[in-house]
């Protein structure tokens, strides 16, 4: 038997058979399945996750798996942080009900092959400097929906192409899931909770601030047409930081991520930043209404 009640209260499972045989009772009993995806290393901004599905699923279901076919750097596959005894115990404090742990042979086969048409979302931004990374997000994300068969999925505002990307993936699959964005969860200098974090120098986690600020430039100062000036001016900021490694700073529509010049009319658009810092790569994002 596959099933585990941990001390911490969380039904474990780390085969699919056995979660589609429990989600199966659940489902007769008119349950709504809540999934959140994750690969571990949880911090408050994936247990807020857990906290805002709640009002929309019956039974909370988490899964943790390092998704080898999403890292298109081996170094950073190796060093994901992997603290699972913890992960288990903030998932029982944040009330998650299921945990779905498998291991890398329990999701892919060998040599699997796997290619869908994602247009420009797979090249622009973090698929430019990742390349590749979309397809193995999109290869775990849908095993995982086929497997749960989930009435709702939760992701995080940061990762916000990840979640075009998925969005436009069951769209194409015609996969019947509702998906929900949620808002960033920030520290409380702003610094926007993620994974790698942890990975940051005291040093690198203080110039790392520098990204929020960038973002907050932008929304206290963009304007229609001063697109390109504002831009300019974050990317001074950002390249004033010794040893930090800019890769990109964009202002995008907020559906197609399409890079906005200063002719731009959007109301709402979206500014995206990625660096490098410590050796760490950080992301971040801010949804800005336009002033005319
Ligand atoms: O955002 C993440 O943590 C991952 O990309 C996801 C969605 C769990 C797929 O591995």
């Amino acid at each position: 038997m596959a099933v585990f009640f941990n001390e911490l209260a969380v039904l474990i499972f780390y085969k699919k058979r056995d979660l589609q045989n429990h989600l199966l009772h659940l489902r007769k009993e008119g349950k709504r399945i809540g999934l959140i995806p994750t690969m571990g290393a949880l911090h408050v901004g994936h247990l807020t996750l857990l906290e805002y599905i709640k009002e929309y699923c019956d039974v909370r279901l988490c899964s943790i798996f390092v998704n080898p076919t999403q890292f298109n750097n081996a170094e950073d596959l190796e060093k994901y942080p992997r603290p699972i005894e913890r992960d288990i115990d903030n998932l029982k404090q944040a009330g998650c009900d299921l945990l779905f742990m498998p291991e890398v042979s329990e999701m892919y086969g060998e040599n699997e092959e796997w290619y869908i048409e994602l247009g420009e979302l797979d090249s622009i931004l973090e698929g430019a400097f990742r390349p590749g990374h979309f397809q193995g997000v999109t290869q775990i994300v849908s095993k995982l929906f086929d497997i749960v068969k989930p009435d709702v999925a939760c992701f995080g505002q940061k990762d916000y192409q990840q979640y075009l990307v998925i969005e436009k993936m069951t769209r194409l699959l015609e996969i019947p899931i509702e998906l929900k964005l949620c808002p960033t969860v920030r520290e409380t200098d702003g610094l926007a909770m993620s994974s790698r974090n942890v990975r940051l120098t005291e040093k690198g986690r203080a110039q790392a601030l520098i990204i929020y600020k960038g973002l907050i430039y932008f929304q206290q100062h963009i304007e229609h047409g001063n697109f390109e000036r504002c831009k300019i001016k974050v990317i001074e900021m950002l390249e004033s930081v010794p040893d930090l490694k800019l890769e990109y700073v964009e202002i995008c529509d907020l559906n197609s991520l399409e890079s906005l010049t200063d002719n731009a009319t959007n109301e709402t658009v979206i500014a995206l930043i990625a660096v490098w810092i410590d050796g760490v790569r950080l992301i971040d994002n801010m949804i800005i209404h336009v002033e005319n």
